[in-house]
């Protein structure tokens, strides 16, 4: 039995609302194999933008944990997925991150099998062998509004909520004729959860921020919604200005408080994430028409929060890799006509969220070292400046509570 998920259930029961988590929680190996057995593993996962594979046989190879996925647009234009594992013998069938394949052809003895997963071909495999019983392990797959998530579970859970709740936000910034300008990966040394909590307050913006302070909005009567999801006049009249502009707005959470979207301004003046406060392109991505429509914030828990504007989206993608490291990879989406050095300059484009992006790691990793002091003891949130991080961490004891009910704990207890 190991130190931490003998007593997890009871660390889980202690959590008092409002506190960050007892130290386990962020430096255990064994809380963090729970964090992927209850949570990524059994739930929706952003993983990359449609137009990523925009071509049929375009592939990306995506990993979650142990596991490796295969995500591949079909001769029928369909986005599917697939373990990234041989029916034969079990070989990883696909080594690079992304390409384009006619066919995929496993490297060790080229079992060989269409982009819909149906085997084609395997060689002296005798009489009795039939090809239908060994096509490739579909992971469940979605297009969403041109968000590709998938599910590595083998029942997945309900996606048709989030589906209808966010697809009309969505739409309107035709994510499926995007382009990707540019992709940034980065690993943070933090536990997965800091990256949250820390995405999930902008209490510590105004200390290490200069370059987003320029356009977003540190002002709670502007930006802030409160723990109950009533808004300031200012906001809900920023809401039906885009809502009559034809951009759904209001901000909507899910009971389970997993996902929420709002419309969100940016400061006054401001018109997209730059230096100089203008939008990044000039050929907008998206049918929003209000230049200052401000950011549409979707978050999705475990895997993605995002912006969208008028002029560009962008997703931020979190892959925990171990309890004390966390991939982030930031995507710039455009308009799929916007031509570098014409429409757009790449650095004036990036430079004010890659900067964040670092700026924000820093912080994460301060805070995971100060945490992994046997000094540190679980601090209180401010509740005007973090109801985001207490939404963030209760939404998370109650999955994983609720996950470990419902499933044979990975450590016997
Ligand atoms: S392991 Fe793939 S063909 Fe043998
Ligand atoms: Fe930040």
């Amino acid at each position: 039995m190991s130190q931490y998920t003998d007593n997890l259930d009871s660390l889980l029961a202690d959590q008092k609302s409002g506190f960050s988590l007892p130290q386990p929680f962020y430096v255990s190996e064994d809380i963090f194999k729970e964090d992927m057995a209850n949570i990524f593993y059994q739930n929706w996962l952003y993983a990359i933008p449609a137009c990523q594979v925009a071509e049929p046989g375009n592939f990306v190879i995506h990993k979650v944990g142990s596991y490796s996925v295969l995500i591949v647009r079909g001769q029928d234009k369909e986005v599917r997925a697939f373990h990234n594992t041989c029916r034969h013998r079990g070989s990883v069938l696909c080594k690079s991150k992304s390409g384009q394949l006619a066919k995929i052809v496993c490297p060790y003895h080229q079992w060989t099998y269409e982009l819909d997963g149906k085997l084609l071909f395997a060689r002296d495999m005798g009489d009795n062998f039939d090809p239908a019983d060994h096509a490739l392990k579909p992971v469940h797959c979605r297009n969403l509004a041109g968000l590709i998530y998938i599910c590595l579970a083998d029942e997945a859970p309900d996606f048709s909520a989030f589906a209808d709740l966010a697809t009309p936000y969505l739409e309107v910034h035709d994510l499926n004729d995007a382009r990707v300008a540019h992709v940034s990966t980065i690993v943070e040394k933090g536990n997965w959860k800091l990256v949250w909590e820390n995405n999930r307050e902008c209490y510590h913006c105004v200390g290490n921020h200069p370059a987003l302070c320029r356009t977003f909005s540190l002002d709670p009567n502007v930006a802030g919604v409160s723990p109950n999801g009533s808004v300031s006049e200012q906001l809900q009249a920023h809401f039906d200005r885009c809502e009559a502009a034809g951009a759904p707005s209001q901000f909507r959470i899910s009971d389970s408080g997993q996902y929420r979207l709002a419309r969100m301004p940016l400061q006054e003046k401001a018109f997209g994430y730059t230096m100089d406060r203008q939008a990044a392109v000039s050929k907008p991505l998206g049918r929003v028409a209000l230049p200052d429509a401000g950011t549409l914030l979707k978050f999705h828990y475990p895997s993605i929060w995002s912006h969208y504007l008028p002029d560009i989206s962008m997703t931020f993608r979190v892959v925990p890799i171990s309890a004390t490291e966390t991939e982030v990879t930031t995507t710039w989406l455009v308009n799929k006509n916007a031509v570098e050095g014409v429409d757009y300059d790449l650095e004036r484009l990036t430079e004010v969220w890659v900067a964040t992006n670092d700026e924000d790691r820093e912080v994460v990793e301060n805070n995971q070292e100060g945490i992994e002091s046997p000094a540190y003891q679980p601090g209180p949130y401010s509740a005007g400046q973090e109801s985001g991080v207490i939404q963030f961490i209760d939404w998370y004891c109650e999955t994983l509570k609720t996950a470990r009910k419902q499933r044979i704990p990975l450590v016997e207890e």
